[in-house]
C-alpha cells in the first residue's frame, strides 16, 4: 500500500501565507522606496556561495560557521559517471586529473587514495583475479568515493555580506564611481535551535555601502536611513544601541582583548561553560552573554571605550555627533561586539517590542578590510541586515498586522448569457485595478450573497436575465444593502470615484 503521511515543512522553516504576505510586501515594498531615495541599487546574490567565502569572511569559529551552515559537496560536472568495475580505472585516473587542475579539491590525502587505489584496479584488472581479496579491494575503493570530496564543498548563504563584498570584487566595482551603494533582500539559512523569532530559513533586508572615504558620516546617514525605514513601517519601541570595537592593533582592539582575557582568567571559576570556553576562542563574546549570574561578574570588567586607539576613539565621537546633527536617538552599550568576525569601529543593534529573548530586529557595523580579506583591493565597508521575520512579527504585535484582503466586487450571476456578460465586467473592472471574484459555477443569488460576504467584499455586481437585456447592472453596496442600477460605464465611473 502506498504510504500516505503527509508531508510536513521543515523544522525550522515554515510557509508565509495570506494575508501576512500583504504584510511582507508591504514592508519590502517600504524599503525599496527609503533605500532608493538614499541612492541605494538592488542587488541580488545567489543563495549558493562557496563555503570557504563564509568561513573567511564571518569567521572559522564563530557559532555560524562551525555549527550552523547548511553545506555539502556538489560534484564536479566532469565526473557524473557512476563508475562501474570496468571503467573504475579510467574514473581514478579523471579524478587524478581533475584534482591536479584544481578542478576538485586538492586535498593531499585524496590524491595519495586514488594514486593507491588507481595501483590496486590496474594489478587486479591486469591478474584478472576473482578471489574475496579483489571483492575486498573493490568495496573498499567504492567506500572510498563517498571521503573523497570529489567537487566543490558549497553552504546555503547565513548572510550577505560576505556575498556583497565577493560581487563587488568580480565585477570590479571599484571602479564605479565610490562608494557603492546597495541592499538585498532574501532568505539566509542557519542551523539553530527553532524558537519564537528564530527560524533556520528566515529573511534579511540588509545594506551595504562599500568604498568611499574614510567618513563618520557614512554611519551616521546609513543607521538615519535604517531609523527612516523602521518608522515608515511604523515599528514601535524601537532602541538603537551603539558601540565602537576599535580595529585589530595592539594599541586598540588586540591590546584590549589581551587585557580582558587576563581579566576574564581570574574569575574564570564563576563562570559557565561556554564563557569558559570563549576565554580562549574569543573572549569579547563573553560580553554578550545573557546569563543572569555573570551580569554582575561583566559588570566590573574593563571596557573598550577606554582603551581604544585616538584615530578610532575620534571616529566614534564624530559617529555619535553625526547621529545627533540628524537626531537619530541612540543609546551607548559598551557590550555590544556582535557575533561575526569582520567588525571594527561602529557596531550597532536595533531591538523593538513584543519579540521576547529574540528582540534584536537589526545587527550590523563596519568592516573595512573585509573586500581585502577576501582577494579585493583596500576597501571600506559597512552595512546592516534587519531580521525581516522579526520585523513582521513586532507589528503584529502591535496591531499593524495587514487585514484578510477582501474584494472590491463579487459578480453574482446567472444564466448563460449573463456568465459572457460576468467574464466581460470582471475583465474590465480588474483592468481597472478593482480586485474582482467571479464564482466558477452557477450559484443561487442568495447563496452568491452569502459567498460575497463571507469573502469580505464591498459590492456585489448582479447579473441576471433582466440587467443583460437592459444593460442596467445591479450593484449592491454589502455594507448598507443599498442597490443601484448602473451602465457599464456608470458603474466603472461609480467606483473609480469611491
Ligand atoms: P546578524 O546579527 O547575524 O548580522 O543578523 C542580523 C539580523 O538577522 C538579526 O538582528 C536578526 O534580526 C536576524 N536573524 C539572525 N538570525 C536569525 C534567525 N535564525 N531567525 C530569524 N532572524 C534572524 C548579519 O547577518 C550581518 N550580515 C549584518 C551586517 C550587514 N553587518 C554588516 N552588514
Amino acid at each position: 500500500m502506498a504510504n500516505k503521511s503527509k508531508f510536513q515543512a521543515i523544522r525550522g522553516t515554515r510557509d508565509l501565507l495570506p494575508p501576512d504576505t500583504a504584510l511582507w510586501n508591504r514592508v519590502e515594498q517600504t524599503a525599496h522606496e527609503v533605500f532608493t531615495t538614499y541612492g541605494y541599487g538592488e542587488i541580488r546574490p545567489p543563495i549558493l556561495e562557496p563555503t570557504e567565502l563564509f568561513a573567511r569572511a564571518v569567521g572559522g569559529d564563530t557559532d555560524i560557521v562551525s555549527k550552523e551552515m547548511y553545506t555539502f559537496i556538489e560534484r564536479s560536472d566532469e565526473l557524473d559517471l557512476q563508475p562501474t568495475l570496468g571503467d573504475l580505472g579510467p574514473f581514478l585516473q579523471r579524478v587524478k586529473e581533475l584534482q591536479e587542475s584544481g578542478q576538485v579539491p586538492r586535498d593531499p590525502v585524496g590524491l595519495e587514495l586514488v594514486e593507491a587505489a588507481r595501483k590496486d584496479v590496474d594489478a587486479m584488472l591486469r591478474s584478472k583475479q576473482k578471489s574475496d581479496e579483489a571483492w575486498r579491494k573493490i568495496i573498499e575503493l567504492i567506500m572510498l568515493f563517498d571521503g573523497l570530496k570529489l567537487g566543490n564543498d558549497i553552504s546555503l548563504r547565513p548572510e550577505a555580506t560576505a556575498s556583497v563584498c565577493r560581487a563587488y570584487i568580480e565585477h570590479n566595482m571599484q571602479q564605479l564611481p565610490q562608494p557603492v551603494k546597495l541592499y538585498y533582500m532574501g532568505p539566509m539559512f542557519r542551523r539553530e535551535r527553532p524558537q519564537k523569532g528564530r527560524y533556520r530559513q528566515f529573511y534579511q533586508i540588509g545594506a551595504e555601502i562599500l568604498g568611499g572615504p574614510d567618513a563618520p558620516a557614512i554611519d551616521a546617514e546609513l543607521i538615519e536611513m535604517l531609523m527612516t525605514f523602521f518608522d515608515k513601517c511604523g515599528l514601535q519601541g524601537t532602541e538603537l544601541s551603539i558601540n565602537s570595537i576599535g580595529h585589530a592593533a595592539d594599541n586598540c582592539r588586540r591590546g584590549y582583548v589581551s587585557l580582558l582575557r587576563a581579566e576574564l582568567e581570574k574569575v574564570k571559576d564563576k563562570l559557565g561553560a561556554d564563557s569558559q570556553r570563549r576565554i580562549e576562542t574569543n573572549p569579547l563574546r563573553v560580553l554578550d552573554s545573557k546569563l543572569e549570574h555573570e551580569q554582575a561578574i561583566i559588570a566590573t570588567l574593563p571596557r573598550i571605550a577606554d582603551h581604544l586607539c585616538d584615530e578610532c576613539k575620534a571616529h566614534y565621537a564624530a559617529v555619535k555627533h553625526e547621529l545627533e546633527q540628524r537626531g537619530v536617538i541612540y543609546r551607548e552599550n559598551w557590550r555590544l561586539v556582535r557575533g561575526l568576525d569582520y567588525y571594527m569601529r561602529t557596531t550597532f543593534e536595533i531591538t523593538a517590542q513584543g519579540l521576547g529573548s529574540q528582540n534584536s530586529v537589526c545587527g550590523g557595523g563596519r568592516y573595512d578590510g573585509l573586500v581585502e580579506l577576501l582577494g579585493g583591493p583596500p576597501t571600506k565597508g559597512i552595512g546592516f541586515a534587519i531580521g525581516e521575520d522579526r520585523l513582521i512579527l513586532s507589528l503584529q504585535e502591535s496591531g499593524k498586522g495587514a487585514a484578510p484582503q477582501g474584494r472590491d466586487v463579487y459578480i453574482a450571476w446567472m444564466g448563460e448569457r449573463a456568465y459572457a456578460t460576468a467574464i466581460r465586467a470582471a475583465k474590465t473592472l480588474r483592468k481597472a485595478g478593482f480586485s474582482v471574484e467571479l464564482p466558477a459555477t452557477e450559484l443561487k443569488f442568495g447563496k452568491a450573497l452569502e459567498r460575497a460576504s463571507k469573502l469580505g467584499s464591498r459590492f456585489a455586481l448582479i447579473l441576471g436575465d433582466n440587467e443583460v437585456q437592459s444593460g442596467e447592472w445591479t450593484l449592491k453596496n454589502l455594507a448598507t444593502s443599498e442597490q443601484q442600477k448602473l451602465t457599464e460605464q456608470a458603474l466603472l465611473d461609480y467606483l473609480k470615484s469611491l
